[in-house]
């Protein structure tokens, strides 16, 4: 199947099966922002409700910057890993002082924020702003390697070099958006990591891992 294929049928799926969660379908970069890095150690279903709450008592970067530590840091007890809130305080005070107070679009100004590695400056990148940066998550790493067949450990430097060429030759530049989200989505819910829906799979009669038997020794990791 050729990328564009392969993007389109992704999708189409994503469109038929997603979850409605509250930063989808929004381009306003500081909530995104928020929801990735709760979401970053944090599952869907216990980050929710913490999104939301975090969002209502810092609803923008100005009211995160001015905000005494101890309150953010307060609203975001229960989440473990407060080096995260401590992180979105620092940003929110650079953009406040370097950009004005407002989000910048540039992917290397985003990367440049503490806290934010390269999936979370595509994510916000691509959803935010429609800017053409492919997301590579657990799950890409997941589908990719399954469906292609990659074998090379996905915690190497060569082969997350592999993985981040693969995933930005699949992104559908014209709406990396939806297609970022559908990737990851797919990962999440069908592509799963033990016992995936290979029976209702849109790519299953093209799928490298089906095809010969190797959907539990895909992806490969060095270190265990
Ligand atoms: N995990 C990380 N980012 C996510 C997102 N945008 N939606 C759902 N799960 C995610």
């Amino acid at each position: 199947d050729d990328l564009q294929h392969i993007s389109s049928v992704l999708t189409d799926w994503y469109k038929k099966n997603k979850r409605d969660l509250p930063w989808r379908n929004i381009h306003d970069p500081y909530r995104i922002w928020i929801s990735e890095i709760i979401l970053q150690q944090t599952r869907v279903a216990q980050g929710y409700d913490y999104y939301l709450k975090f969002t209502q008592q810092f609803p923008d970067v100005q009211s995160l910057a001015n905000a005494p530590e101890d309150e953010v840091l307060k609203c975001w007890q229960g989440l473990g890993y407060y080096s995260r809130a401590r992180n979105l305080q620092a940003a929110a005070k650079r953009i406040m002082a370097q950009h004005n107070g407002k989000f910048p679009s540039n992917y290397d100004d985003i990367l440049a924020l503490k806290g934010i590695g390269e999936y979370t400056a595509a994510a916000i990148s691509s959803f935010a702003f429609k800017q053409p940066y492919a997301v590579v998550d657990g799950n890409v790493f997941r589908f990719l390697s399954r469906y292609f067949g990659i074998d090379s450990p996905i915690d190497s430097g060569a082969g997350k070099k592999q993985f981040a060429k693969l995933a930005g030759l699949l992104l559908d530049k014209l709406q990396p958006d939806l297609h970022n989200q559908a990737i990851m989505e797919f990962g999440a819910l069908q592509c799963t990591p033990t016992g995936p829906d290979c029976m209702n799979c849109p790519l299953e009669t093209s799928c490298f891992a089906k095809e010969q038997g190797k959907i539990s020794d895909l992806p490969v990791k060095e270190k265990k």
